[in-house]
């Protein structure tokens, strides 16, 4: 079948705005469940998770941006196909480039944060409770002199619990307590550990390959079916992760100068800087910004895998996502 694939320019992205997918609802499937970025069906032990274009910033949608569910979609498919032999994922195929077949797992009640830098500004982020004296943090003893943005000797993991509801926060919590308050049996807790060390150094290496640091990312869990440890949700993406180009950390980091973003981050600064940072009504992102944002993402998705990103444009991606749904029934 002839298929038109597009290269991605900044006029094409101007172009899409419009079209950024906000939602994608087809009853036929049933239920329509949401995220903040995800929409799913459940079918049997399966889910069907659609990557939407939807933004989420301080635990809330604020926009769209066009490109960017695709983006984050198809970075996890790469991802997933890279750590397959670090541990089983929910991932049984991608349908178009918004939508991954996963299987559906009872996800864990934490998320798992593996860091090899010290940074944020966040109430979660090492840096913040480091800069206010704290020196043991996540249950982790941490070494005088630090400096924001330092790499560490070797990465720590500071796990917190998942929010629950609208707008709830994630809260930081120890590995003992995790144990201890049976939020996961201690034998798939150590594992846990072990393959988030060996994933964060997996996605370490191949992103240097690609031009930027892997500072810290974020894992989510769950069991299978059958009772296995597996990956879910997405994994190293700009989302999850914070990306820094290689290139200028060492300069920037000796001159006590900001890091360059790859990352989410970009949009938190944005918001930042006009005063909204979760509560009343979020700014409207500029197109400006949206053409940034999408160019930003795709840059990271073509170093990273070393493939350029395209993508069929001869249907609006809306149509398009529900035609290849259609043939999930
Ligand atoms: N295979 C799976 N089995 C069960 N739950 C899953 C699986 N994969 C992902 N999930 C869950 O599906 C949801 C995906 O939606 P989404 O990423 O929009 O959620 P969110 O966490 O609210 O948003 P954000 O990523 O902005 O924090 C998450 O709650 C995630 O934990
Ligand atoms: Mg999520």
């Amino acid at each position: 079948m002839l298929s038109v694939v597009t290269m991605i320019d900044k006029k094409t992205i101007l172009e899409n705005i419009p079209e950024a997918i906000d939602k994608i609802a087809y009853p036929k499937l049933g239920r329509r469940n949401s995220g903040k970025v995800r929409d799913w069906y459940i079918r049997n032990n399966l889910r069907i998770l659609i990557t939407t274009d939807r933004v989420s910033a301080f635990d809330k949608v604020v926009g769209t941006v066009p490109f960017r569910g695709a983006v984050l979609n198809k970075l996890s498919q790469f991802w997933f196909e890279k750590t397959r032999d670090i541990v089983a994922n929910h991932m049984i195929g991608i349908t178009d480039p918004n939508v991954m077949l996963v299987s559906e797992c009872q996800a864990l009640p934490v998320e798992v944060i593996v860091r090899g830098h010290i940074t944020g500004v966040t109430q979660t982020s090492i840096w913040k409770m480091y800069s206010e004296g704290q020196r043991i943090i996540y249950g982790i003893k941490f070494p005088e002199g630090l400096v924001k943005n330092q790499k560490l000797k070797k990465p720590v993991i500071t796990p917190t619990t998942r929010a629950t509801g609208p707008g709830g926060h994630d809260e930081p919590i120890t590995a003992a307590e995790i144990i201890k308050k049976k939020l996961v049996p201690p034998n798939i807790w150590r594992q846990i550990e072990k393959v988030a060390r060996d994933l964060f150094e997996r996605g370490t290496k191949i992103c240097q390959k690609g031009g930027f640091i892997l500072a810290d990312t974020k894992y989510e869990f769950g069991l299978s079916k059958n009772g296995k440890l597996t990956l879910i949700d997405e994994i190293h993406t700009p989302d999850s992760s914070r990306l820094w180009l290689k290139k200028t950390y060492r300069e920037r980091f000796k001159k006590g100068q900001e890091v360059e973003n790859y990352d989410k981050e970009i949009m938190r600064i944005w918001f930042k800087e006009r005063g909204y940072s979760g509560k009343g009504k979020a700014p409207e992102i500029p197109d400006s910004l949206k053409v940034q944002i999408a160019t930003r993402y795709m840059e990271v998705y073509e170093k990273i895998t070393g493939e350029k990103f395209i993508i069929d444009l001869k249907v609006p991606p809306k149509e398009r996502i529900l035609e290849n749904l259609s043939m999930l029934i």
